[in-house]
């Protein structure tokens, strides 16, 4: 008999119960050894979880339930990338107990050392399927589906809320903070929702899934994050003109001087892939030298969704199918190897507001040529009052030239607004 302790009965930690103790028979079938939930721990004792926890033991303290002798396998479900997630997991690391988590922060942050500590304590294991892209079973598929690869590129939807206003915007042609208002209200962006728009949530997905893909240390830091807080309406609409749609997109490549990490808005078109996902729904894609290209895509979160992803570790962790933590053992990840950003090549979309006057597309395209940027496409929108919106396609180029380029002419004085831009994905 497993006896599984659970730590946080929230969204996930409750479907989770759920479906330890409504389905316990065909979970544990597939583990091949009797499951029983045998404790858990939250803040609030007498909320209700929907199941039934009178002969479950309780404690207030996830570090004290993470040692405790009555667990044999801890399931950490509290969420932050420090405190008592991060100690009770340290904890129940060292007493040798199989380790759940869906901690992406906690992993992001603190990922090579939690899977040294795992596989240097005899018994240990790290599992977190649920970290990353919810209920698609992604590191599975990266880890151990593409483990003859050497891999070239990651890269995905990995936020359902930027994805939901991203698409709310296009088919309401509202402003960012107007659908972000009406996605709080229905639920579907937090309260305070900085981690998600603001790029992070996805970016420490991202660092994940690149340690595993490029064989080194995990580095969130070194992951260039930019949010979708200054996603103009008009950008939406110029995009969708130009037929593509706009998404939170994080790509993971190996580069000619490093790997280069990005969670940015980025420019898709509408009939790629990664352009065809539209609200909550997540995606991931791993090309490889071997197989070429695979896409999975699912829902990204979700209680039910990501409960199954912890489920699904659960049943691997007490089948003792554990691999390396990400892929190789701990010890034999390289140190990042970060690429300059700037020396990236990539289409660009570029926004401007120009003054409505002759000679004013010139000076714009001088300065454009100037830095060795040429243009594929041009449009000229309707002036309002004296000022123009123009939307431009470069060739493609390096980020440091379209960035040159940017700066000239922010300086022009035909250029009435600072100048927008963002790179164009076309795979
Ligand atoms: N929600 C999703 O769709 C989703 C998807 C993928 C991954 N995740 C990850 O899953 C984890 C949990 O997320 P969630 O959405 O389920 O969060 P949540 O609904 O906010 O639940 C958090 C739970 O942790 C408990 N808790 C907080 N502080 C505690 C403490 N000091 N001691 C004991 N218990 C404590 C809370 O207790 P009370 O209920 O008693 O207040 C609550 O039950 C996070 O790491 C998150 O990033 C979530």
């Amino acid at each position: 008999m497993i006896r599984i302790g659970v730590a946080g009965l929230g969204t996930v930690g409750a479907s989770t119960l759920d479906l330890l103790m409504n389905h316990n028979a065909r979970i544990a079938g597939r583990a091949g050894q009797a499951l029983s939930v045998a404790a858990v721990c939250s803040r609030d004792r007498q909320k209700d979880r929907g199941v039934d926890l009178s002969s479950v033991a309780w404690f207030d303290d996830p570090v004290a339930l993470a040692g405790s002798d009555e667990i044999d396998l801890y399931v950490e479900l509290i969420g932050g990338s420090d405190g008592v997630a991060l100690a009770s997991v340290e904890a129940a690391l060292r007493a040798g107990k199989k380790v759940v988590t869906a901690n992406k922060a906690m992993l992001a942050h603190h990922g090579a050392r939690l899977a040294a500590l795992a596989e240097n304590t005899p018994g240990a294991s790290l599992h977190y399927e649920a970290a990353v892209a919810g209920g698609i079973p992604a590191i599975k598929a990266l880890r151990e589906g593409m483990t003859a690869n050497g891999i070239t590129r990651v890269s995905g939807i990995l936020n359902g809320t930027c994805n939901y206003i991203l698409t709310e915007m296009e088919e309401t042609g509202a402003a960012f903070a107007d659908v972000l208002a009406d996605a709080q209200r229905l639920g579907y962006a937090e309260a305070d929702p900085e981690a998600d728009v603001g790029g992070f949530d996805a970016a420490h997905k991202l660092a994940l899934m690149t340690a595993i893909a490029f064989e080194q240390q995990v580095d969130f830091e070194g992951v260039e994050i930019t949010g979708i807080e200054s996603v103009a309406a008009e950008d939406i609409a110029f995009a969708g003109e130009l037929g593509y749609r706009i998404r939170l997109l994080g790509i993971a490549e190996r580069t000619e001087t490093g790997i280069a990490q990005s969670m940015r808005p980025c420019l898709t078109p509408r009939t790629s892939p990664l352009g065809k996902i539209i609200g909550v729904t997540n995606a991931v894609v791993f090309e490889g030298d071997a197989i070429g290209s695979v896409m999975l895509t699912g829902p990204g979160a979700g209680g039910s969704a990501t409960a199954s992803a912890v489920v699904a570790d659960i049943v691997d962790a007490v089948r003792g199918n554990t691999p390396p933590t990400f892929g190789l053992p701990a010890a034999g990840l390289a140190e990042a190897n970060r690429a300059p950003t700037d020396a990236e090549r990539a289409e660009f979309y570029v926004r401007l507001l120009l003054a409505d006057r002759p000679g004013a597309l010139a000076e714009v395209a001088a300065a454009i040529g100037d830095h060795g940027v040429s243009i594929q496409r041009m449009q000229q929108y309707d002036d309002v009052g004296g000022a123009a919106p123009v939307a431009i396609v470069t060739h493609e180029t390096a980020d440091k030239d379209l960035q040159g380029a940017m700066a000239s002419i922010d300086a022009l004085a035909v250029s009435l607004a600072v100048p927008v831009s963002m790179r164009i994905v076309t795979t």
